[in-house]
């Protein structure tokens, strides 16, 4: 996802910084990033790009002088609130700080700040660079000028922006994770195979994919850690991830990540 809205951000013109956790992972992060403008330019969609706006780095001193940094690090409570505690240490005291959470709520991960009023929620979705929704999510402590400094950027970035309370699941996830939990547990109940529940979700329904490569796109461990967030805070068995999704990610089958997931993938 951090490679999606970098790419997104060299797309609109804005100076970027990508910190990634090793050298190799920016460099990759960058060769994927100037291959998908390079496509965009060949098709026509855009005039050219300026793969010189990103700069990628491991240090996370180098966000010091950022106006707005997005967090899109792994999925779980506690490395976020440790992140946002140092970006607190280490940013402008007037930059916005971001996270793309899926389900986590933003109000925890800002909790062990002292300017929480900085903290917003901007959550893209999967793939961050085609798809056109970005939620923009205020706590009870979020400040009008971040939540509107947030808003305006997600459409400078050629998104759909809606606004909305930090609440679990926000909006999307509210209805999506239930549904995709759904779908995974009808592959056992109706003893039908992934490919034929997505042909159903497809042909049936009108969906652009089947849910079960809509899983390995967003990846299980993804999915499972936000249905996990979600079932902490509502306490719908509909929430909680189905046993299948749990050995999945056990098992290290994590969807296109990985390789494989309910379909195998050529790296
Ligand atoms: N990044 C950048 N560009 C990409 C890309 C990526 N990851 N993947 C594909 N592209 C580009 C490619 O350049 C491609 O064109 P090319 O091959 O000719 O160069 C172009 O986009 C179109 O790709 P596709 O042919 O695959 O596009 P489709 O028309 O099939 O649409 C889709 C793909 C937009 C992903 C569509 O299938 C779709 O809408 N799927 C549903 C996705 C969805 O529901 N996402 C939400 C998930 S939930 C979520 O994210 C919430 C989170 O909290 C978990």
């Amino acid at each position: 996802m951090g490679a999606g809205i970098a790419q997104l951000c060299v797309e609109a013109g804005i100076d970027t910084v990508g910190r990634e956790v090793t050298a190799d992972l920016g460099e990759k992060a960058r060769e994927r990033i100037a291959h998908f403008l390079s496509r965009k330019v060949e098709k026509g969609q855009i005039e050219s790009f300026d793969i010189g706006l990103l700069a990628t780095t491991t240090d996370l001193d180098d966000l010091a002088d950022c106006d707005v940094v997005i967090e899109a690090i792994v999925e779980e409570l506690e490395p976020k609130r440790e992140l946002f505690a140092e970006l607190e240490r280490i940013c402008r005291p007037d930059a916005v700080l971001a996270t793309n959470t899926s389900a986590l709520s933003v109000t925890d991960i800002a909790s062990r700040m002292s300017t929480q009023e900085r903290v917003v929620g901007m959550h893209f979705f999967n793939p961050a660079p085609l798809m056109p929704l970005v939620e923009i999510v205020r706590t009870e402590r979020t400040s009008d000028d971040a939540f509107e400094a947030a808003y305006a950027l997600g459409e400078k970035l050629g998104k759909h922006p809606i606004r909305c309370h930090d609440t679990p699941g926000f909006v999307v996830n509210r209805v999506l994770i239930p549904l995709l939990n759904d779908c995974v547990r009808v592959l056992d109940e109706a003893r039908v195979s992934p490919e034929d529940l997505d042909a159903g979700m497809k042909y049936g329904a009108g969906w652009p994919m089947g849910p079960c490569e809509l899983l390995d796109l967003v990846g299980i461990d993804v999915h499972v850690h936000a249905s996990e967030a979600m079932f902490d805070k509502l306490r719908e068995p509909r929430m909680a991830p189905p046993e299948r999704l749990v050995e999945m990610l056990g098992a290290g089958q994590l969807g296109r990540k990985s390789g494989r997931g309910f379909y195998r993938y050529e790296s």
